[in-house]
């Protein structure tokens, strides 16, 4: 089949359905034109990809086109299905997650999330999909005007091996960690004879490939799956009230898809747009999706993002301090 063909058949998102879907009627995912999704997804954020044909390196050679390094995650209950552990399992329990973007909690959130079902769950388990952007439209204007004056923070502890165990360094004084900050995406600081790292990020945010402001990031599934009131907090350190949070929650419910599965289907999602989540799962062992999580190879020549250290190095020391192998020497 000519390339261009397996493109053929279109949906553009409508109504409650969120994403643009690419059908392709049984064609090899590899003869898709790599332009044509980058231009999709960046008009709309979420696309769904049904019936096309592909192995697990299909998937993977088809994903390695749009990104240029893959992120693990080391959170909960996942498996690995490739061989260097960036394809892996989605969380393997039952449980019903609230939305969220991936690895929103560290600043190296990756820009896309893949999820490819090689066997659907034999009843419910449906990922569900919201776009960011509509639920930061669909807020009161009130709440949107006061929250896009607002950033939340991540503030959690570092222990202090981390250090010795990362840059050889004793636990470092304060003039170290101030040092230390100066490149790197977090502010270290001492409290109480403890070292916490802290970074900020707009309540509102501006996704990758749109000007409008987006909300996506770690609150809800704070609030609904972990019960933390403390993480994220706004930036002055002060409790997000409840009524925000009840307020996005029920917006953003209310735009809510449930995707259910069919086996092949693959979700990309914009992580800086989208926010995913999933209903609980009846059997487990029936849902098998995996999922990769990437940062985009076709960001503009001259955007700045294309310098952050987690799109070029799995080195800690790089991302957790950006710190260049001549600058980490004269760390010691
Ligand atoms: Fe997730």
């Amino acid at each position: 089949m000519p390339p261009n063909q397996a493109m053929s058949h279109i949906q553009l998102p409508e109504g409650p359905t969120p994403y643009a879907t690419l059908n392709g009627s049984g064609a090899a995912l590899g003869d898709i034109e790599a332009g044509d999704v980058i231009e999709l997804f960046k008009t709309h954020g979420a696309l769904l990809l049904r019936d096309f044909a592909y192995d697990l390196a299909g998937f993977r050679a088809f994903t390695g086109q749009f990104c240029c390094r893959f992120v693990r995650n080391e959170s909960g209950k996942r498996e690995q299905v490739s061989a260097d552990g960036t394809t892996q399992s989605v969380n393997l329990g039952r449980e019903a997650f609230p939305l969220h973007p991936e690895l929103s909690r560290v600043p190296w959130r990756p820009d896309i999330a893949w999820f490819a079902c090689a066997q659907p769950p034999a009843s419910r388990g449906e990922t569900l999909v919201c776009d960011g952007v509509a639920t930061a439209a669909g807020l009161d204007a009130d709440t949107r005007a006061y929250l896009a004056t607002r950033s939340v923070l991540y503030r959690e502890e570092t222990p202090l091996g981390a250090f010795t165990d990362w840059l050889g360094i004793p636990p470092p004084d304060d003039a170290t960690l101030a040092a230390l900050s100066v490149n790197s995406p977090f502010l270290f600081q001492r409290a109480e004879g403890r070292i916490f790292r802290s970074f900020t990020a707009p309540f509102l945010h501006r996704p990758l490939f749109t000007d409008q402001p987006a909300f996506g990031n770690f609150l809800l599934f704070a609030r609904r799956m972990l019960r933390t009131r403390q993480f994220p907090l706004f930036e002055d350190g002060s409790l997000i009230a409840d009524e925000i949070c009840d307020e996005i929650a029920r917006v953003s419910d209310g735009l809510t898809a449930a995707h259910r599965w069919r086996t092949g289907d693959i979700l990309m999602l914009d992580n800086s747009r989208f926010m995913h989540g999933r209903n609980p799962v009846d059997d487990p062992d029936s849902r098998v999706i995996w999922t990769q999580f990437g940062y985009a190879a076709f960001l503009r020549a001259d955007d700045p993002r294309r310098e952050q250290p987690w799109r070029h190095t799995d080195d800690p020391r790089a991302i957790f301090f950006g710190l260049s192998p001549d600058s980490r020497a004269a760390a010691h």
